[in-house]
């Protein structure tokens, strides 16, 4: 099981300091959380999962609790949307959504009076960029976003797809992951973030479905679109085999699908091919000192051929 402190309750608002909010922000977030109930509960399933990201990144407590109120704040804009909109039941039509979005700018614009979460804003409004430039408000690409937006990003739209809400029934998460590994594949989306979101999620699945035969069945379905994020993963920043991701597959004895004595064995070959070259450099540059030997030797010959070789004045050679 993965090392996980409890370093902050997310569902204890108290533990994250929630005293330490401004009143005035605690009086605007406590109206998007009595809003409704599904946006309510999304913030705390944000939360939630901001936590498991932040914690399999073994990130500090001062880091956690930043992207923690992060996550909090992420959609206070909405506060700001027609509720008409916001609670509509089915699906929105264009117009709406654009309105919608508009919570982005509309969260920027709150957390921003507040000295002291100011630096969350570019947070709150990045938290719908995409790394292509396709998202909202502002088209930001891959660099420009920040890290915790990018974070937020995958803890937010994991809980989108997984949770119920007022016009559609949560995915199952093997959905969601196929998804979300979707918008990796197409550059939307880093897999960093959701490969640690995952892990964490696959093995509290593992773990509370020990017993459970069906349940078990489909964490290690998901572990196989982890292998996928992992594969991405290692292509994206080239941290070569997750230990973690490993350490799973061991404990859950699951084939990792591919071999890492390939990897050895590539390793070893490419030594010898390097010894080999080597040797053969050696080998041809001792050759060449000889060439260029014997070639001076032939120079030196022609030379003294040419001036000629002369005793007493009289031409010998
Ligand atoms: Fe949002
Ligand atoms: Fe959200």
């Amino acid at each position: 099981m993965l090392k996980k402190p409890k370093k902050i309750n997310i569902l204890d608002r108290k533990s994250i300091n929630y005293a330490e909010l401004d009143k005035e922000l605690k009086v605007e977030l406590s109206i998007l959380g009595g809003l409704d109930i599904f946006t309510n509960a999304h913030v705390l399933g944000v939360a939630a999962n901001t936590q498991k990201i932040c914690d399999a990144l073994d990130l500090d407590y001062k880091t956690t609790k930043h992207c923690i109120l992060a996550a909090y704040m992420h959609d206070v804009g909405k506060i700001r949307i027609p509720s008409e909109i916001l609670q509509k039941p089915g699906k929105l039509t264009d117009e709406e959504y654009e309105i919608m979005k508009k919570h982005t700018v509309y969260g920027y614009e709150i957390v921003c009076k507040y000295d002291q979460f100011r630096y969350l804003a570019p947070v709150v409004r990045g938290h719908h960029e995409n790394l292509d430039g396709s998202g909202y408000p502002d088209g930001l690409v891959d660099k420009e976003i920040t890290e915790e937006a990018k974070l937020i990003k995958v803890a937010d739209v994991w809980d989108a797809l997984t949770q119920r809400r007022q016009y559609k029934e949560g995915f199952p998460m093997s959905k969601a992951a196929e998804i979300m590994l979707g918008d990796v594949k197409k550059g939307k989306m880093g897999s960093k973030y959701l490969y640690y979101l995952l892990i964490v999620i696959v093995e509290e699945l593992a773990e509370k479905n020990k017993g459970n035969k069906k349940e078990l069945k489909k964490a290690k379905e998901d572990l196989i679109t982890l292998k996928d994020l992992d594969s991405i993963y290692k292509q994206i920043y080239d941290r070569g085999y997750s230990p973690r991701y490993a350490r799973m597959l061991k404990k859950y004895e699951l084939s990792p699908g591919y071999d890492m004595s390939t990897n050895t064995n590539l390793l070893s070959r490419t030594n010898a091919k390097i010894e080999n070259l080597e040797k053969v450099i050696k080998e041809n540059r001792q050759e060449l000192s000889k060439l260029k030997r014997e070639c001076r030797e032939a120079r030196r010959r022609i030379k003294l051929k040419e001036r000629g070789t002369y005793l007493f004045g009289k031409r010998v050679f």
